[in-house]
This record gives C-alpha cells, structure tokens and sequence, in this order.
C-alpha cells in the first residue's frame, strides 16, 4: 500500500523551540512519507539567539520567515496570527505542531485552530499555576485548543486530566484530543548534541575558569526582570554568589536591555557574556559547580547533568526536578540561595546518556 504523505507545518521563533525542533526535524528527514514546512515566527532575531542554533543544529532554512520582531504582547502576537494563518492556508497541512509556552507557540495554536487545522502541542500539560507569567496563559490556552498533547511527565498527563483533557474528558464535540506521555525532546536534544558540546570547553579556559569551580548563571523571565527590584535582588543575589566562586552569566538581550534602562550596571564580579549558542551553553552547564537560573530548559538540563540548581522563581514547572532533591527553589532570597551554595554537595557525574527517542515516538503517535 502506498502512504499518502503527510504534511506537517512546525511554527518556531524563540530560542528552547529552535533546540526543541532539532530531534523531530531530523527524524522527518529520515522518512519520505512525511514533510516538515518549517514557519519562523521572527520572535527571537539577533544572531545568537536564533541563527547560531540553526547552524549547530544543522536545522534547515525556515520555509517561511514572519519577521515579527519585538513588542509588546498583542502587538506581537497579532502580527504572529496575521501572518500565520497567510501561511497556513497555502500550505493547508494536516498537522501544525507547536513547542513550549511562547507567544509563538500560542499563536500557532489559535491561527490553526481557527482554520481546523489540527495541533500537536509539544510540551504539553506544564503548568506553574501562575497566571501572571504570560507562558501560563499560553500553555493552557495551547493545550485548549490541541488534537495530540505530547507531555514530558505523569504531572502533566495529570495536569491535563483535572482541566478536563484526556481520560473521559474533551470538547463538547469534535473528536477527543489524545494525550500521550513521551520522552522529552530536550532529552533527546541534549544527548544528541553533548558529544560535540565537549569541544567547546575551550570557552572556560577563554574565560579563566576551571571545571566544577564556577557557577553559571541566566535569567531573563518577565517575572524577574520588569520590576527593577526584582532584577537588582537578582543580581545582586548573583554578585555576592562570585564572593564563593566566579559567576559566568551569558546575559539574555532582554535582561541585558531592561538593566540598562535602570541603573546600576551589571556587577562587574560577573563573567559576562553575549547568549552563547547550544553547544557551548552545554559544555557551561556540563562543568558548572552549580546553576542558578529562572529558565525552564536549564533547570532541566542541570537535573540531567546531576548539575545542582538553584531555580530563582518561588514555582516551577518542572516538578521533578525539585523532588529529586536536584532543584532548590530559592526566589530571590540571597541568604537562603548563599547557604546552599557552600552546602551542596558536588555534582555527580551524570550517567552515560542513552538515546531516548522522544521524536521517534512523537512521530509514530502522529501517523497512528
Ligand atoms: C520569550 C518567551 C519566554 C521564553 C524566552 C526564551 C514569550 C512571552 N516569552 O521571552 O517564555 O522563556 O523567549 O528565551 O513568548 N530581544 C532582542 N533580540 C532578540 C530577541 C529579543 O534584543 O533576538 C529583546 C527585545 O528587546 C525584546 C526582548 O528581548 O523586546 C524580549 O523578547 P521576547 O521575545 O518578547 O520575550 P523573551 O523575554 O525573549
Ligand atoms: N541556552 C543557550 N544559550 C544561552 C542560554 C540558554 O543555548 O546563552 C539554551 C539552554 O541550554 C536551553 C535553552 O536555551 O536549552 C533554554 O532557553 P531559555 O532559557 O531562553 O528559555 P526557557 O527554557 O526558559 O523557555
């Protein structure tokens, strides 16, 4: 029997989604019968937020290129939609596949779904249970609106069943959206790329560190970074950490904006540095003594690297990680965050990582 193809338009535009995207990307590329039409949304430009990761990552050149750009929330996300649902009705694919929790990921789910083009949102089912992090709304709001649900955890499968989705639940009419537990796509991300990650290691020795005696450092949530207190708490929590051991902090471009447009300057005790790209973040986070970060991926990254963590958030997605004794959630407590840091115990060194399958998995759900 000859298989009808199957055309899938994947929407990406912030950083996590284009490492995201990578293992599925490839794993299409492995079968003819399916077609990937890859839509950047433009959210995230700046070469070493966006280009740099195509590059490592050998992911191909986007089919279509929104260039949205930067601005505020509608703004931004209106300029997604517009231009989305352009794209979707030419392509008229059978599945428009989103990732994570971005304004990107959001409108990709309502221009879709608006043209009964079906979802598969993956990263299904995280939730912080906090509405005032714009990523809340648009991962429930994605979720909502979704066909297959791929979740990295038994949490978020539950998740999902107490709003309602998967189990008995699902909308009024229409078919059930299925809700599938699968590996995790930066698992796979990760070990995929690790090997190479190793020679990159000549980045600490540029920045005169040395292996398992220094802290690596990100933030760049709105939750941090818009209320000037916050961020100077956070920084400051961060310069008196260099008092233990040298912090290197490659700076997102909106933190790196938001401090200059509320004085003092970044402390001069950091190691700062421009975002770097995937692979050289991993060899960072392979040989930090420990992490301190608001970012989803990293908190992740760190739990499989058996890299202590201290999460700069009073929540998190990523329960487990918590639960394993790997994940400190420290908000901003400078006092608290400076005790674990001489207290923890070193990292142990991280298993043998062996392939996990995740877009394998993902895709099989799909053509099932
Ligand atoms: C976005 C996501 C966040 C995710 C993060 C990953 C939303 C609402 N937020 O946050 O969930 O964790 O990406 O990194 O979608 N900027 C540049 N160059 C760039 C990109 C951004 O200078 O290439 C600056 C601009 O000043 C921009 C600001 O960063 O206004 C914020 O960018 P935006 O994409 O709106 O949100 P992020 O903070 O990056
Ligand atoms: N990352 C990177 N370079 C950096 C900072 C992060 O490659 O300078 C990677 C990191 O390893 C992880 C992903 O970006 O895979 C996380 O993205 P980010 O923190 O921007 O977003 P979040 O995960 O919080 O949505």
């Amino acid at each position: 029997m000859v298989q009808r193809l199957m055309k899938i338009v994947t929407v990406v535009g912030a950083r996590p989604q284009f490492i995201k995207a990578f293992p599925f990307s490839r794993e299409v590329r492995k079968h003819p019968e399916v077609r990937e039409v890859l839509v950047h949304t433009g959210q995230h430009y700046d070469y070493e937020m966006s280009k740099v990761f195509f590059e490592e990552l050998d992911i191909p050149t986007p089919d279509h290129h929104l260039e949205v750009g930067s601005g505020p929330h509608g703004a931004q996300t209106g300029r997604m939609l517009e231009r989305l649902e352009a794209v979707l009705s030419e392509e008229r694919p059978d599945w428009t596949l989103i990732y994570g929790d971005t304004n990107s990921t959001l409108a990709g789910a309502l221009a879709a779904s608006k043209l009964h083009i079906p979802v598969v949102h993956v990263e299904a089912g995280l939730r912080s249970f906090n509405r005032r992090m714009p990523e809340e709304i648009n991962r429930i709001t994605a979720d909502h609106l979704s066909s297959i649900l791929f979740c990295p955890s038994r949490a978020a499968v539950e998740n999902l069943r107490r709003e309602g989705i998967g189990g008995d639940g699902g909308p009024p009419s229409g078919p059930r959206p299925r809700v599938y537990e699968v590996p995790d796509v930066m698992r796979e991300a990760m070990t995929l790329s690790l090997p190479r990650a190793e020679d990159r290691t000549g980045l600490l020795r540029d920045l005169g560190v040395v292996p398992g005696a220094y802290f690596l450092a990100t933030l760049h949530r709105a939750e941090t970074t818009d209320d000037p207190a916050r961020l100077r708490a956070a920084l400051d929590l961060l310069a008196r950490a260099s008092g233990l051991f040298p912090v290197v902090f490659p700076v997102h471009p909106r933190t790196r904006e938001l401090v200059e447009a509320s004085a003092p300057p970044l402390p001069g005790s950091l190691r700062i540095l421009q975002p770097v790209g995937y692979l050289q973040m991993l060899a960072l986070e392979r040989h930090a003594r420990a992490i301190l970060t608001d970012s989803g991926g990293v908190q992740k990254e760190a739990f499989w690297l058996g890299v202590p963590c201290l999460t700069l958030r009073r929540e998190t997605e990523w329960v487990e990680t918590v639960e394993a004794g790997m994940n400190h959630l420290v908000d901003l407590e400078a006092g608290r965050a400076l005790d674990l840091l001489r207290s923890l115990p070193p990292p142990a060194p991280a298993a043998p990582f062996a392939p996990v399958g995740a877009a394998r998995a993902m895709l099989d759900r799909m053509q099932e």
